[in-house]
């Protein structure tokens, strides 16, 4: 079983995105099973206000036909750098942050998303930049390069 959580700064647009893409692409292929998957805040703001994901987030994801269901935002808390096995942010700006939570990468399990592409970079928030379509391709294509990294990798079988 492969653990994976995906962070954001705020848990309402980019990581749970990526939570249900990835949940969407593993469920096409037959593979939910080898999976568990999660996502979080680097931030504790969301969750002390009980926000949950933001509308626009749920209007792309109905779009595509992808399932998901709605929750509050939730912060990553140190204990789930043992809960998992991959930690993927979104950009650099949530590594920063991440690595403050959990104080040491000893196991290197954190990443960037995009880490995963022939090219990586940021994943800008579209919270404060308004491109929630750009924001889905780069998760979609961000979360199909990672399952061929695990494939290829036979972390699975
Ligand atoms: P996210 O976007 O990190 O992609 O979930 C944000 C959503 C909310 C806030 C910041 C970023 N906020 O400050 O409330």
């Amino acid at each position: 079983m492969v653990k994976i959580l995906f962070v954001c700064l705020g848990n309402i647009c980019r990581s749970p995105m990526a939570e249900f893409i990835f949940k969407d692409i593993i469920k096409n292929k037959g593979l939910e099973n080898h999976f568990f998957i999660d996502s979080a805040a680097t931030s504790d703001y969301n969750e002390k206000n009980k926000t949950r994901i933001y509308p626009e987030v749920k209007d792309i994801l109905n779009k595509h036909n992808i399932l998901f269901t709605d929750r509050l935002s939730r912060q990553m808390k140190k204990d789930d750098y043992q809960k998992f096995n991959y930690i993927l942010g979104m950009e650099d700006e949530n590594i920063k942050n991440i690595l403050k939570i959990i104080e040491k990468d000893s196991e290197k399990k954190v990443f960037k998303l995009l880490d995963f592409t022939e090219k990586s970079r940021d994943i800008i928030d579209p919270w404060y930049y308004g491109n929630f379509n750009a924001t889905y391709d780069d998760i979609k294509y961000g979360c199909e390069k990672f399952l061929e990294y695990i494939l290829y990798k036979k972390l699975i079988r």
